[in-house]
């Protein structure tokens, strides 16, 4: 097995939720993999640094200001994507919030607020971005999913719902997409330390309980993505579809 199933030369990949995080990172990952990059979140500025960082990889990238919750901002930006570059390979439904609270103390306001980024948006992007994919008979569909789109956690209503709710649409794309040889996998992290996270950081406790909890004994580092998504963008996952990969230091398995 050569390395070149991993060679991403070439490739354009849409990123959402880029401007930090894991975002940011897996943008990063993706560039070193060779991939060109179009780069998506509502905050120009942070979007920058993230273009900083992947042309140095020696990549082409792009900022494309996007709203996941807004269906117009959504098509305006991948629009002007497809206008820039000619062609999506690769999409990573990445932009996501989350709201801590019990599901007592949760409102409808949060609620709509967690779902409607996490899980319509993925829908929205998805739904704009595909036709391009289909159109050419090839493209690899990312979503960023969680340990909590497997097993629960208490605070976590709306963010666990939004996640297994992901897990399920990578599965229905997958089926719907596959004739037209587009793949649609996902990814289920652990915590990472990212701004999403800071206060869990933070937090002694926490922290604590989330490195006991985990087999492997810590949190992820938003770097320790770049691999698998490589491996789901690239020809060496061709045949993988509707799957999702969880890397969480064992967090799933007991
Ligand atoms: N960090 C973790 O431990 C962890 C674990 C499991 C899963 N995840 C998932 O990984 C993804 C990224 O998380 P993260 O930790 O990197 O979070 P983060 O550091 O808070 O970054 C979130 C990203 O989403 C973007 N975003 C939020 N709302 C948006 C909107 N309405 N439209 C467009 N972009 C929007 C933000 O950019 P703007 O604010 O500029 O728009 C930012 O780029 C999320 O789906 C999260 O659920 C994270």
């Amino acid at each position: 097995m050569g390395l070149d199933l991993f060679d991403l030369t070439g490739q354009v990949a849409l990123v959402t939720g880029a401007s930090k995080g894991l975002g940011r990172a897996m943008a990063v990952g993706l560039a070193k993999g060779g991939a060109d990059l179009a780069l998506c979140a509502r905050d120009a500025p942070t979007l920058s640094v993230t273009r900083k960082e992947t042309e140095k990889r020696g990549v082409r990238a792009e900022i494309f200001p996007m709203d996941v919750l807004s269906r117009d901002s959504v098509r305006e930006a991948v629009s002007a994507v497809i206008a820039a570059f000619g062609k999506i390979d690769i999409l990573v439904n990445n932009a996501g919030v989350n709201v801590r609270k019990t599901t007592l103390d949760l409102s409808e306001e949060e609620w709509d607020r967690v779902l409607d980024t996490n899980l319509k948006g993925y829908f929205l992007v998805a739904q704009a971005v595909a036709p391009h994919m289909i159109a050419r008979n090839r493209g690899k569909v990312i979503n960023i999913s969680s340990i909590f789109g497997a097993v629960g956690m208490n605070n976590q209503l709306a963010y666990a719902s939004s996640k297994g709710g992901i897990v399920q649409m990578t599965k229905v794309m997958a089926i719907e997409w596959a004739p037209h040889n587009v793949t649609v996998n996902a990814i289920g992290p652990t915590y990472f330390e990212t701004p999403l996270v800071a206060t869990l950081r933070n937090d002694p406790e926490r922290f604590r309980f989330i490195n006991e909890r985990t087999p492997m004994g810590r949190w992820g580092q938003p770097e320790e993505l770049e691999g698998t998504v490589v491996f789901l963008a690239s020809k060496a996952s061709d045949f993988i579809t509707g799957q999702t990969i969880y890397v969480d230091g064992g967090w799933t398995i007991w």
